[in-house]
């Protein structure tokens, strides 16, 4: 299989062109290395990367026109200066739709896309939300532009799928609270936390399901969620005794701010209806996987996409 991805230097992107490059797909993909990282994507004769942006549709068309993707699995996303609402909007909104616009003409089979539960508002109606809760995204450029991009792939005429996400951390992850507790932690800094619950999921979790997504498994949209929230604290203890620090650092407890939801949970029974149950990674896992990951290859980001300090993305 033949299979573009947007973004494929990042963290979702190049974990799921692991596990495609695994099992023989023949991987293009672009990025432009505004939060993704070189030493994400490994060498590998199957994975071509191309340093771009999706902002330019004569380069997406170009390279829609020499690679022939089968499927396109469309990762890439702006957020890292939520003051930078223009760049946000080129890239969520006017490069979405030229990726889609190309999947339409180039008669891909299928679009996969990943949307952000702020879609949602930051003050939902329903816990868990559910795939039919009113959309809301007027509280960032990065969810208006990110559900601009969701209205172009349902537009595109293409066989979609469309993930919309709890909060997806691993070692990879430069967004939200786990890089930013590791970061503060190996310099001796405070970290703070406040009582806010979320539901952290492993990419790796996310990438082996968004590979059935690419074998054609389930149709339009779904929540990436194991229905589970944790207190942020629980993330931070994980961070600390991966870190198997001496001293155990008490963060400092903040409320929860005016725009804070102090819990975002997603209904994922449709998702575990049509993919299967999900073997979701534990929280000590990941946060192992993650500070082992970034002793080695030091670790990058701690970007957030509301202005206020959020946890969520
Ligand atoms: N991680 C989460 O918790 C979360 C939550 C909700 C939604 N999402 C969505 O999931 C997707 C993947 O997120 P992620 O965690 O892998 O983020 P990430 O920042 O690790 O990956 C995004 C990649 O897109 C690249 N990119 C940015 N602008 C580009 C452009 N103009 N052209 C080409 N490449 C560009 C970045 O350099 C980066 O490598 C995104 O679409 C994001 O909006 C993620």
């Amino acid at each position: 299989m033949k299979v573009f991805v947007t973004g494929g230097a990042g963290q979702v992107g190049s974990t799921l062109i692991d596990m495609l490059a695994a099992r023989g797909d023949d991987v293009l993909a672009i990025d432009n290395f505004a939060t993704g990282r070189r030493d994400n994507l490994a060498a590998h004769a199957k994975v071509k990367l191309v340093e771009d942006t999706i902002v330019d549709g004569a380069v997406v068309d170009r390279l829609f026109e020499e690679f022939k993707p089968d499927v396109v699995v469309h990762t890439a996303a702006s957020y890292k200066d939520p003051e930078d609402w223009g760049t946000d909007a080129l890239v969520n909104a006017a490069g979405t739709a030229n990726v889609a616009r190309a999947c339409k003409n180039h008669k891909v089979g299928r679009l996969v896309y990943f949307q952000t539960a702020l879609c949602y508002g930051t003050k939902p109606t329903q816990s868990p939300i559910r795939l039919d809760h009113p959309i809301n995204p007027v509280n960032s450029s990065y969810a208006i532009s990110k559900t601009a991009g969701e209205h172009y792939v349902q537009f595109s005429g293409t066989d979609w799928v469309t993930f919309r996400l709890a909060n997806v951390i691993g070692p990879r992850n430069v967004s939200g609270p786990l890089p930013i507790f590791f970061q503060r932690l190996s310099e001796g800094k405070k970290c703070f936390v406040t009582p806010a619950r979320r539901d952290f999921c492993f990419a790796g979790d996310l990438a082996r399901t968004v590979v059935n997504a690419v074998d054609g498994k389930g149709h339009g949209t779904y929540h990436f969620s194991s229905g589970k929230d944790v207190a942020i604290r629980e993330l931070y203890d994980a961070v600390v005794d991966a870190m198997q620090l001496n001293d155990r650092p008490e963060p400092e407890v903040k409320p929860l701010g005016p725009d804070d939801a102090p819990s975002i949970l997603l209904d994922p029974s449709r998702t575990f209806a049509d993919y299967g149950a999900i073997e979701f990674t534990p929280l000590s896992e990941i946060a192992r996987l993650a500070v082992s990951h970034w002793r080695q290859h030091g670790v990058q980001g701690g970007y957030t996409h509301l202005k206020l300090e959020k946890n969520e993305r």
